[in-house]
């Protein structure tokens, strides 16, 4: 059976992406084997001084890291790895500020590994993750089906570019226009 992995980002309470996350899990169970991140709960390690210079030094400069220094980078190569054994990806996350949320950015820099995901060619950047697919789930406040908000929508070029880049095609799904408080403060938490 093919293997789905669905990275979720949905901390809200009451959350409208996680319906479109739940409806797809309810459709598709039966039709592939799913596998899980909730990136609000294993959280990918941001970029800092010296996770960032590890990952150059062994990614770039092609230098062995010892067992201490790959711990440290240990979190998101799990992420990578789950990326790399799955067939297809769905990511789901709400429009935050125009673009990915911070904590998703944070997955794609987990993701995007020279040597993993993506070489360097002498003609060219090469994605290495041919034949898998991926599917963008994105909710939003505003209408960003239409102008002047569609070309306000940072989020959909910039996962496209990121996935594309690494060998990934993706199709997106939408549900723009959704409140975020009238189910608090109308009908309850829920
Ligand atoms: C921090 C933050 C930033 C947001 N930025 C935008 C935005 O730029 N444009 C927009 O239309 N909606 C924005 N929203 C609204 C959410 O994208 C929208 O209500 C979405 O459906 C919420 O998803 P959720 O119910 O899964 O939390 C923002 C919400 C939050 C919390």
């Amino acid at each position: 059976m093919k293997k789905t992995l669905i990275v979720n980002y949905t901390p809200r309470i009451g959350s409208n992406t996680k319906e479109l996350v739940d409806y797809f899990i309810e459709q598709n169970q039966d039709k592939t084997e799913i596998n899980f991140i909730d990136l609000t709960k294993t959280t990918p390690d941001l970029l800092l001084e010296e996770n960032l210079n590890l990952f150059l030094k062994r990614n770039y400069a092609g230098v062995p890291l010892d067992d201490k220094e790959t711990k440290i980078l240990s979190k998101n190569d799990k992420m990578l790895q789950q990326v790399l054994d799955a067939d297809f990806i769905v990511l789901a996350y709400p429009l935050y500020n125009f673009s990915l949320p911070a904590t998703v950015k944070a997955w794609v820099d987990a993701i995007t590994q020279a040597g993993k995901t993506f070489n360097m060619t002498e003609t060219g950047y090469v994605g290495l993750c041919e034949g898998k697919q991926a599917l963008v789930l994105m909710t939003t406040g505003g209408d960003f089906g239409i102008e002047p908000a569609k070309s306000m929508n940072f989020a959909t070029p910039l996962i496209s570019t990121e996935l594309s880049f690494i060998g990934i095609p993706s199709e997106h799904i939408f549900a723009f226009g959704l409140q975020q408080y009238v189910c608090i403060w109308v009908f309850g938490w829920r």
